[in-house]
């Protein structure tokens, strides 16, 4: 795991819906948009399995995601890619429910999502895009 350098986390704030990519076994890629986060810690985002369909297909058989994030003042962005587990009871459940709840009444979350970050990358345009960051 890697620990989130404040610009990243700054820019991943203002960052909405989220684009939240996964990939099958086989490597056939899915893109979707995320628009509940909550920074855990520098470490861990949190994210709402409420409609999951071949997003929890892929995670099944890959645990590998990726979240890309820009601000155009300050003009960043990263690529975060993390490894994600599942809650379906207990505190870290408990916390994200409330937060779906708090912007969606109606909405029964099925499962707390749970991505440690395991590296993180440079993705402006210019001379160090790419490049890893953390
Ligand atoms: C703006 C926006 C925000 C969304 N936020 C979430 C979310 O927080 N959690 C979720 O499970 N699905 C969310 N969705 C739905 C997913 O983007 C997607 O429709 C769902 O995961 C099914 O796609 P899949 O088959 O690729 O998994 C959102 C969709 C939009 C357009």
């Amino acid at each position: 795991m890697v620990n989130m350098p404040p610009e990243v986390r700054e820019t991943l704030e203002k960052q909405w819906p989220i684009p939240f990519a996964t990939a099958s076994s086989d490597g056939k890629p899915n893109v979707v948009f995320m628009g509940i986060l909550k920074i855990k810690d520098d470490e861990t985002l949190l994210f709402a399995d409420n409609f999951f369909n071949k997003t929890a297909t892929n995670l099944a058989e890959n645990p590998w995601a990726s979240v890309v994030c820009w601000t155009k003042d300050p003009r960043r962005s990263f690529q975060i890619k993390g490894s994600v587990t599942f809650q379906d009871e207990g505190p870290i459940y408990d916390e994200m429910a409330e937060s779906v709840r708090a912007r969606k009444p109606d909405l029964n979350m099925r499962r707390a999502v749970i991505f440690k970050i395991e590296e993180i990358y440079e993705a402006s345009s210019g001379p160090t895009a790419g490049d890893r960051i953390a």
